[in-house]
C-alpha cells in the first residue's frame, strides 16, 4: 500500500499480523524514494498494563534499595525498541515523542549505528578509555575532523569535548572568564613575580579569583553542576538548599503565540528585556563585571519560550558592544531538530557566537569556540576523560545519515505539520490548549488545566511526551518522526482532552 501523504511525501505501509509497518522517504517520486530506505517502524502503540507496569514497579523496588526512584517513569527494554517506538519493561509499545529527554537523533536501535557499535575502532576506545586531557588516542584528530568539525558552527573552528551538557556549560563559562581577564589585562597570565595573583586564587580570594559574572535569563536551564545551576532558573527543587553564585539574571521575553500574529507587541516585550540586559551589564560592572551572556535559542526546559531572530541578533550586538562573551547553549536545540543543524543558524547573525555548547543528540558534550576566546596556556580547562571519544564514531555516522536521508528537511516539514496539527487541536479544544509553537520538530503547546495529567494520560494511551515549564507539553521526537506519527500523537492528545477532566 504505497501512497502520497498530504504533505507530499512518499509513504509505504504494510501489515504483518496485527502490526503495521511503515516507512517513509524524503523524495516525492518513487525513484527518489527507493534510493532512500529508512528503518521501518511499527505504527500502532500498544498498551497492555498501566505505565509503570508491574515489571517496572518491581525494578523500581530494587533500585529504591540503593537510590531514590521518585523521578523514574518506567524502565525501558532497548532490545525491543525500534526507531520512534520505545518498548518498556512490561512490553508496552510506546510512540516516543521525547526520545530520552531529547537525546536520540535517530530513534532506537538504528541499524547503521548498531553496525558502528560493533566496529573494532569504537570498541577499542571503550576498552582503553583515554585520559584525553593528557593521553589522547592517535586516531583522535582524524575522528574529530570527521565528526565534530563537520558540523562546526560557522566562525567557530575550535572545539573541546566534555562529558555532559552541564559540564559543557560549566567549562564554557570558564573559557569566557579566561578570555575576559586576558582581554582586560592585555595578556593571558600575570607575570610570575605577581605572587598575590597566584597565592590568592588558591584561597578563592581576589585578585586571583576575580569577581566576575555570567548573565543568564529567567526561565533558562543550563545544567545542574554549581556554576551551570547558578544560571539555571527553572524548577526550585533543582536549586533549593544549594549555594549559588550571585550573578545577574535578565528577564527572557514572554511572547504571545503565534508569533506572526503578535509581532509589534512581542517586539516591545523583547526591547524591554534587551534594555534590562544592557542595564544589568552596566550596573554589575562595579560589583562583578559580566564576562559573558548565556542563552538558549529556545528555552527548552523552562517552558519552550521562543524569542525572535531579531532579539538574538540584538543580544549578540549588545555582547559585542560591551565586549562580553556570547555563549549559546545548544544542548537541546542542536542537531537538526529545528530544521538546521544548530538553531542559531536561523538567526542570520552578522557575527557568530563566541561559544556554542552541545550535548544530548551530539552523543558527547562540549563546546565550539572562536579564536578570540581561545586560551594559550596549559592546565586552564580540562578533566580526565573529557567525554568519551568512542561516541564520536556514532556522531560521525549520524551526521552522514542526517545528510543522506535529508533529515533536516524532514524536521522542517514534519515539524510544520506538527505545529499545524497542534493548532488544529487548539481550535477544537479551545479552552484546554493554547500557544502552539515550534521550530522544526521542536514543538510545544500550553495546557489550561493539569498539564501533568495530560502527559500521564497520553502515556497510558501509548504516547510519550515531555513537560516543559509550568504548563507546556513538549515534543522532542527523533529526526525520523513522520507525519503519520504526528497523526497518532494528535489522536491520543485529542482522546485525552475529550475524555479526561483536566
Ligand atoms: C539547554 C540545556 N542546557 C544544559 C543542559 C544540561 O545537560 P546535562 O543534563 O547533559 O548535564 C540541558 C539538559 O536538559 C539543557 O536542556
Ligand atoms: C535491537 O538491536 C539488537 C542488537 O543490538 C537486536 O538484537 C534487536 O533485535 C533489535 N531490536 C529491534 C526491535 O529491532
Ligand atoms: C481555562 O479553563 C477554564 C476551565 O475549563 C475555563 O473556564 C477558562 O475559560 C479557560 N481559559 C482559557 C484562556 O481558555
Amino acid at each position: 500500500n504505497v501512497f502520497f501523504h498530504k504533505t507530499n511525501r512518499f509513504y509505504c505501509h504494510f501489515q504483518i499480523k496485527n502490526l503495521i509497518f511503515h516507512t517513509t522517504f524524503p523524495g516525492s517520486t518513487f525513484e527518489q524514494a527507493k534510493s532512500h530506505p529508512r528503518d521501518v517502524a511499527v505504527l500502532s502503540p500498544e498498551v497492555k498494563t498501566p505505565i509503570p507496569g508491574p515489571k517496572s514497579k518491581e525494578l523500581m523496588g530494587h533500585v529504591q534499595n540503593f537510590q531514590n526512584t521518585k523521578a523514574l517513569s518506567f524502565f525501558c527494554d532497548f532490545e525491543r525498541s525500534k526507531a520512534n517506538y520505545l518498548v518498556d519493561a512490561d512490553e508496552n509499545i510506546i510512540l516516543d515523542c521525547f526520545q530520552q529527554i531529547s537525546s536520540m537523533p535517530l530513534g532506537y536501535n538504528n541499524t547503521e549505528l548498531i553496525a558502528v557499535g560493533k566496529q573494532d575502532n569504537l570498541q577499542n576506545l571503550l576498552i582503553n578509555r583515554p585520559a584525553m586531557v593528557t593521553f589522547a588516542d592517535m586516531n583522535f584528530p582524524r575522528l574529530v575532523h570527521d565528526s565534530l568539525l563537520r558540523v562546526a558552527p560557522e566562525g567557530l573552528s575550535n572545539v573541546i569535548t566534555m562529558g555532559c551538557g552541564s559540564c559543557a556549560n560549566e567549562n564554557a563559562y570558564k573559557a569566557a572568564f579566561l578570555w575576559y581577564m586576558r582581554d582586560r589585562r592585555g595578556y593571558e597570565l600575570p607575570p610570575a613575580e605577581d605572587d598575590e595573583a597566584y597565592s590568592s586564587c588558591v584561597m578563592n580570594q581576589v585578585p586571583g579569583s576575580p569577581k566576575l559574572s555570567m548573565l543568564s535569563f529567567e526561565g533558562g536551564l543550563h545544567g545542574r553542576t554549581l556554576a551551570a545551576l547558578s544560571t539555571t532558573h527553572t524548577r526550585p527543587l533543582l536549586k533549593l538548599d544549594m549555594p549559588a553564585f550571585d550573578w545577574p539574571i535578565a528577564p527572557f521575553p514572554k511572547l504571545k503565540y503565534p508569533l506572526e500574529e503578535h509581532e509589534s507587541e512581542n517586539a516591545k516585550e523583547e526591547a524591554r528585556c534587551l534594555a534590562v540586559v544592557e542595564d544589568l551589564i552596566t550596573e554589575w560592572s562595579k560589583r562583578a563585571p559580566v564576562a559573558g551572556i548565556v542563552v538558549e535559542p529556545i528555552q527548552a526546559e523552562g517552558g519552550d519560550n521562543h524569542a525572535s531572530d531579531d532579539f538574538f541578533r540584538k543580544l549578540r550586538k549588545i555582547a559585542l558592544k560591551h565586549s562580553v562573551a556570547f555563549v549559546v547553549d545548544e544542548v537541546q536545540t542542536g542537531v537538526a531538530i529545528t530544521g538546521k543543524w544548530w538553531a542559531h543558524e536561523h538567526w542570520g547573525l552578522e557575527t557568530p557566537p563566541d561559544i556554542v555548547t552541545f550535548a544530548k543528540k551530539m552523543f558527547i558534550g562540549g563546546y565550539y569556540f572562536n579564536d578570540k576566546v581561545n586560551w594559550k596556556t596549559p592546565s586552564r580547562i580540562g578533566n580526565t576523560w573529557m567525554g568519551d571519544p568512542a561516541k564520536l564514531h556514532l556522531l560521525k555516522k549520524t551526521i552522514e545519515i542526517v545528510k543522506e536521508q535529508r533529515l533536516k528537511d524532514n524536521a522542517q516539514h514534519t515539524g510544520n505539520y506538527l505545529t499545524e496539527s497542534l493548532k488544529s487541536l487548539e481550535n477544537i479544544h479551545s479552552t484546554a490548549l493554547e500557544g502552539s509553537r515550534g521550530r522544526g520538530l521542536f514543538c510545544a503547546v500550553d495546557v489550561n488545566g493539569s498539564r501533568d495529567k495530560v502527559v500521564k494520560e497520553m502515556l497510558q494511551r501509548g504516547v510519550l511526551v515531555g513537560a516543559s515549564g509550568p504548563n507546556s507539553i513538549r515534543f522532542r521526537p527523533s529526526l525520523i518522526f513522520t507525519p503519520t506519527h504526528v497523526d497518532i500523537a494528535m489522536d491520543r492528545l485529542d482522546q485525552v482532552l475529550t475524555s479526561v477532566k483536566i
